[in-house]
């Protein structure tokens, strides 16, 4: 299969192209910036020719008509939808609306236009699944805790979006799913989260095998479970 990584130069991003490539999968590695992305690039060395890095920052438009240009014809089997960041997690009286407009362009729009631009290399592939990693932190009915206005608002537009593109994809045989992959110890997820990414990408490439049309459109815990909206 063909699989695209958005934001692969590190965390759980790293870790899809590491498990993807170690079972004989062809990966392309989306990130900002490729000179930097040295741990990528020893991935690909491990594996010749069966990783691209190509430029791509989900949060600018132009980036991502340079990535889709780049990519060229080739299908893509299955898009996950990773690269996403946090702010501060201001309180109400701090959060930035600036800092929050970037947020959401990136965690919500991020998905949105990366799957438009490589729609035309969906179509091509036999498998056709979009993975949109999103959070527990995007639900609103688990909301116990409050705060954290960006991220939350930008996750749980993300939830809304991947629902629609189910509906609207539906009809070409294109799954679009989003997942909560768990508390995860990356850097955004810090040295104290319980699970390894290791663990949780493990769980998720288990979960993305077996998608089909009938999970489209849903929310997914990387235990399998659905998730509260
Ligand atoms: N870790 C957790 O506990 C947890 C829990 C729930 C959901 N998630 C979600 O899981 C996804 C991956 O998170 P992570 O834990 O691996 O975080 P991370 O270690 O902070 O990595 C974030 C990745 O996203 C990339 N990225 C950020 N902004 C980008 C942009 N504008 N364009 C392209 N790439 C961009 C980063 O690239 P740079 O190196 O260039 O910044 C990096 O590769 C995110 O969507 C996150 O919200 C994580």
């Amino acid at each position: 299969m063909n699989i695209v990584v958005t934001g692969a130069n590190r965390g759980i991003g790293l870790e899809f192209v590491r498990q993807y490539l170690a079972r004989g999968e062809r990966v392309v590695g989306a990130v900002r910036d490729p000179a930097s992305a040295e741990a990528l690039h020893a991935l690909g060395a491990a594996h010749p020719g069966r990783l691209r890095v190509l430029a791509c920052d989900v949060g600018d438009d132009a980036s991502v008509a340079d990535f889709a240009r780049e990519l060229g014809a080739e299908a893509v089997d299955v898009l996950v939808n990773n690269a996403g960041m946090r702010d501060e997690w201001a309180s109400l009286e701090a959060v930035s609306t600036a800092e929050a407009l970037r947020v959401y362009s990136v965690n919500a729009l991020g998905p949105v236009r990366v799957t438009r631009a490589l729609l035309p290399n969906l179509l091509k592939a036999g498998t056709r699944k979009v993975v949109h990693i999103s959070s527990g932190m995007g639900s609103i009915g688990d909301n116990r805790s409050g705060g954290a206005y960006a991220y939350r608002m930008s996750k749980a537009a993300l939830n809304m979006a991947s629902r629609s593109l189910a509906l609207d994809l539906r009809d070409r045989d294109v799954v679009s799913v989003v997942f909560n992959p768990g508390w995860v110890q990356t850097d955004m997820g810090g040295p104290s989260a319980p699970l390894a990414v290791g663990a949780s990408v493990r769980a998720l490439v288990g979960l993305i095998d077996g998608l089909t049309l009938a999970e489209s459109g849903s929310f997914l815990n990387w235990s399998g479970k659905a998730y509260e909206w």
